[in-house]
């Protein structure tokens, strides 16, 4: 099935709706990682060289109240995007109304507007969220071709993806393409191939490690749910987290997949959840009881590079120590350090794994490094993505 891009369509001086995952880290009214603004550039970019008239829409963060609004403004999106475009952007503080009708009936081909959050709609009757059929087709209303190119969210069956995209023309961006093409290529893999998960809870990677295990040659787990795994080996983990609800499905796939199950030898540990507490380098048979494991020790590190060497490829999703504490982030920057350096494509999956390949400016040394985190999960699931659902087929 392939999928209608932006190319498939003729924009000139139509009203293109863009749907953009801009839902960006912010903090004390800053954008702390604007990647996902940087990599919706090139879908607009084609739209502007084609000289549509470009509205674009997004969420940020969840609406629950007035106060949500105020933090959660796309004004700070549309400021950064400017300035990343070289280009202006008009943003239109609503998300229906006269003020945005009046914007889009005078725009001019190559205008720019971006209008507000469209999860503001959530503050009576959730009605982005529920994909309210009326504001889809107001929405659609607005534009003529609708292009989603908000991977990050293809997850959510919203009025603002799957909800316009049932009354408009409807197609793809080229972030949504890219993304789609790596991790697909992940169901056919080049070998060996490998996995990494890392991360807090079993549970929320259960339908990766089932849709994926018969495909990888290894899978290397760290991370706070390598405890887990290890208590359902058998070893004292001390005060380690344990995801009680999954270590009957620790204990099936080990069974079962044993052989290819790579689980850390040695661990740093503490006897407290804080960066400043003692910091011990334990065998895994060692941790003491008052002790927690918060990050893989360096016999580890030499282990998954070991495996790694040779991998052809490689995905990962989640960190291999509490990467928020900079005496145990060294774990997952010596392995990610390790396969920037590797021939190996490797795949991250998006969320706090991205965020730290990002950080450490290591993202373009490696194959792809995905904006999503549910949906690049849920995709790698098996999962149908509904924000996929009504675009066209070529
Ligand atoms: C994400 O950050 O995963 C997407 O933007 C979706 O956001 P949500 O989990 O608030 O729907």
């Amino acid at each position: 099935m392939v999928k209608k891009t932006i190319r498939d369509f003729d924009i000139s001086s139509k009203r293109v709706i863009i749907r953009c995952d801009f839902n960006v880290p912010i903090k004390d009214g800053k954008i702390i990682d604007d990647n996902r603004i940087r990599q919706s550039l090139e879908t607009i970019e084609y739209a502007l060289s084609k000289k549509a008239k470009i509205i674009l829409m997004s969420h940020l963060g969840r609406i629950k109240n007035e106060e949500d609004k105020k933090k959660n403004s796309l004004e700070i999106v549309g400021k950064r995007l400017s300035e990343l475009l070289k280009y202006p952007v008009i943003f239109i503080d609503e998300t229906r109304g006269e003020k945005l009708d009046k914007a889009i009936s005078s725009m001019k081909d190559g205008d720019i507007i971006l209008m507000q959050n469209t999860r503001y709609e959530d503050l009576e009757g959730k009605k982005e969220s529920s994909c309210d059929l009326d504001l889809a087709k107001y929405w659609a209303s607005l534009g003529d071709v609708f292009i989603n190119d908000a991977f990050g969210t293809l997850h959510r069956a919203h009025a603002s993806n799957v909800g316009i995209s049932q009354f408009l023309p409807s197609g793809i961006g080229f972030l949504v393409g890219k993304e789609l093409t790596a991790l697909s290529s992940l169901f056919d893999p080049e070998r060996p191939f490998l996995i990494i998960l890392g991360g807090s809870k079993v549970s929320d990677k259960i339908g990766l490690i089932d849709h994926l295990i018969t495909k990888c040659d290894k899978l290397l787990i760290g991370g706070g749910m390598a405890y887990t795994f290890l208590e359902a080996e058998g070893y004292s983990i001390g005060n380690s987290l344990v995801d009680r609800d999954s270590l009957e499905f620790c204990n099936k796939i080990l069974k079962q997949y044993g052989n290819k199950i790579i689980l850390p030898v040695d661990s740093y540990c503490s006897t407290s959840f804080t960066n400043d507490g003692p910091k011990n380098l334990r065998d895994i048979n060692e941790i003491e009881y008052q002790e927690m494991g918060l990050d893989i020790g360096d016999k580890t590190v030499e282990l998954f590079e070991k495996y790694l060497k040779d991998a052809k490829m490689v995905l990962w999703n989640g960190p291999l120590g509490v990467y928020e504490f900079d005496n145990y982030k060294k774990g997952t920057e010596a392995v990610l350090t390790f396969l920037s350096k590797s021939d190996a494509k490797t795949v991250v999956g998006g969320g706090d794994t991205a965020a730290v390949a990002n950080e450490l400016h290591l993202a373009e040394k490696l194959y792809h490094v995905s904006t999503g985190g549910g949906a690049t999960l849920e995709y790698l699931e098996g999962k149908e993505l509904p924000g996929l659902k009504n675009i066209e087929e070529v």
